[in-house]
């Protein structure tokens, strides 16, 4: 009788699997944060989507993690990049079966770990960015990630104006059929740590992002985010993390018709494993509890990296 009447449903099919591939490595390499998530080769890449793909997930976000970085990240935007070539990899695996998305910022890319580049005179470089100049640069990421194959590009370097400036290079391109998964409500978090490991990314003199993610304390703040992002075109909006923020998600469902997202974010996914490591919880209640109460906030589509084990454990939907 509980299943006749459940209200919420996760399928595999609304999970959307973040992956990290790896310039010049020989094997995956295990990341020590994330239990159970590696920085992939190019080969193990193309099989782990390819299983993806045959378990029914819906789609994968992918990160580059490329050999060298440099001040404007300019390996993000390289034709020959590593996350361009593995989206190429993809698309030719997996063709239109599964949605191929790419994440555009540049944090991997640059060595001082910022999301854009910074200002301040050449070789004395201050530590805000400088926002329009980023804009640049993620217009051409956003055509060397569509060139490549990846059917949505997904911009999540919280700076102002991008999805407009994104949207008008990938148009002037010729890639209008590219959509846009803008991560518009994007809080300064504590729960990235894990992700910044994968990544290799360390902020140079210590620094955070304050300056273009948001402050927990805000809610309204969330939806002027939003709408600016569908204002510029965003095809679908989300909200990261997701379980401290289920308010938000709740209220961006309210305000829009678009597809909404959340990002059950590293932190969120290795407390779980933490956790149940020790032996304080049991993994599998907690998991889906944690992907169940998204959707019942109002997520249509949910970024985890549990999007594997549910798909192999829990099957094409959780009741
Ligand atoms: C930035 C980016 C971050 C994550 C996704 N994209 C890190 C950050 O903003 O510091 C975090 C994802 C996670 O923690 O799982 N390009």
């Amino acid at each position: 009788m509980r299943r006749l009447v459940a209200q919420t449903t996760v399928h595999a099919s609304d999970l959307i699997a973040p992956l990290f591939v790896r310039e010049g490595i020989d094997a995956p390499v295990p990341i020590n944060s994330l239990p159970g998530v590696v920085q992939h080769t190019r080969d193990s890449l193309r099989a782990e989507v390819s299983q993806l793909a045959g378990l029914g997930v819906g789609a994968v976000m992918l990160f580059g993690v490329p050999a060298t970085k440099d001040a404007t990240g300019s390996g993000a935007f390289d034709p020959d990049g590593i996350a361009q070539l593995a989206l190429s990899d993809l698309r030719a695996e997996v063709g239109d079966d599964m949605v191929i998305m790419a994440d555009l910022c540049v944090d991997e890319y640059t060595d001082h770990g910022h999301c854009g580049i910074l200002d301040g005179p050449a070789g004395h470089p201050s530590t805000s960015v400088d926002n329009d100049a980023t804009l640049e640069v993620y217009g051409r990421i956003a055509v060397a990630q569509a060139d490549a194959g990846a059917h949505v590009v997904a911009p999540s370097g919280m700076m102002d104006g991008q999805v407009g400036a994104i949207r008008a290079a990938l148009d002037a391109a010729g890639h209008t059929g590219t959509a846009i998964l803008a991560y518009s409500a994007k809080y300064a978090s504590g729960l990235y740590g894990p992700f910044r490991d994968a990544v290799d990314c360390q902020i140079v003199g210590g620094g955070d992002r304050k300056a273009y993610q948001q402050d927990w304390s805000n809610a309204r703040e969330a939806l002027v985010e939003v709408q600016a992002d569908i204002d510029q075109g965003a095809d679908m909006v989300m909200v990261k993390p997701a379980l401290a923020y289920l308010d938000i998600v709740s209220a961006v469902r309210a305000a829009t018709n678009l597809p909404l997202a959340a990002y059950h974010v590293s932190g969120e996914y290795s407390m779980i494993k933490a956790a149940a490591a020790n032996g304080w919880i049991d993994h599998d209640v907690v998991a889906l509890e944690h992907l169940t109460a998204i959707k019942r906030a109002g997520a249509d589509v949910i970024l985890t990296y549990l999007a594997r084990w549910f798909a192999e454990t829990i099957g094409p939907a959780s009741r």
